[in-house]
């Protein structure tokens, strides 16, 4: 599993994930309320686990959470954390597995599906979060970025500038393959470390199809963990799917 060509992300940033990516950045602290609330009658799973930076606080909350994720570097990571004791993992691809038990709350935050590379295995995703729902009541949260770099093809965009570091990325998106690479520059001690990803974005619209493929069904949708109305220039989206029962023969 150490040398699968799909944890090119964990081998690139377990190293700095956790100081890049607090809690705060990008309102995990909202994220982790909202989730308690769909969490609270039952086990929560996360796909794409990653440092636990979402699931160790919701676990905190009294919600058994547990978090699968492809790469051990990562998983290494979170259970080197306080409050790691808290969160069960599985090292398993998010896009074929199956934990053999429900929850009541499956989620995949901060782009963690973009990170699978095809979409035929982000379709695959949408099965396994269906197929670990505890019934009716199950809820599988989504939340990713809308790229704004698609329209421009690339861009440049400002990360960080701290005292005794300059941290910007360098982006560009295909349209037609929708597959986003980003070059992420560090200026650091006069020393320069370029970190890249690869992602495939998807849009809210052909998401809604890959629940539908997979039995479920759009329930809300958010630009934030705050709520609110997506509107054409929303540069986020939490969308909230539940199984479609209606469809159901
Ligand atoms: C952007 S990080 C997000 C981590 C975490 N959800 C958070 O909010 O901090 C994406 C995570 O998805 C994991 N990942 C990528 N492809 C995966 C796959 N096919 N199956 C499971 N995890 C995967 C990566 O290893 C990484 O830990």
């Amino acid at each position: 599993m150490a040398t699968d060509p799909d944890d090119d992300y964990g081998r690139t940033f377990a190293n700095v994930y956790d100081d890049w990516y607090s809690l705060d950045f990008d309102d995990g602290a909202a994220a982790v309320e909202v989730l308690a609330r769909y969490g609270r009658d039952g086990d929560a799973l996360e796909l794409g686990v990653g440092t636990g930076r979402i699931a160790i606080p919701l676990a905190a909350r009294g919600i058994s959470v547990h978090g699968v994720d492809i790469s051990p570097d990562m998983l290494r990571r979170l259970r080197a954390k306080p409050g790691a004791e808290l969160v069960g993992t599985e090292l398993a691809d998010m896009s074929d597995c199956d934990l053999g038990r429900r929850f009541a709350l499956v989620y995949s935050v901060f782009n963690s599906l973009f990170c699978v590379p095809d979409q035929q295995r982000q379709t695959a995703c949408f099965a396994v979060a269906a197929c670990h729902l505890a019934g009716p009541a199950g809820r599988f949260v989504v939340d990713h970025q809308i790229p704004d770099a698609v329209n421009s093809g690339s861009c440049v965009r400002h990360v960080h500038t701290g005292p005794d570091r300059l941290r910007f990325s360098l982006v560009h998106c295909d349209p037609v393959s929708q597959i986003m690479e980003r070059q992420t520059v560090v200026v650091e001690n006069g020393g320069i470390t370029r970190y890249r990803s690869v992602i495939r974005y998807v849009w809210p619209s052909e998401m809604d199809l890959m629940a539908t493929a997979a039995g479920l069904t759009l329930e809300d949708r958010w630009p934030g963990w705050q709520g609110g109305t997506v509107r054409p220039d929303t540069q986020r989206c939490i969308s909230v799917y539940r199984p479609d029962t209606q469809g159901t023969p």
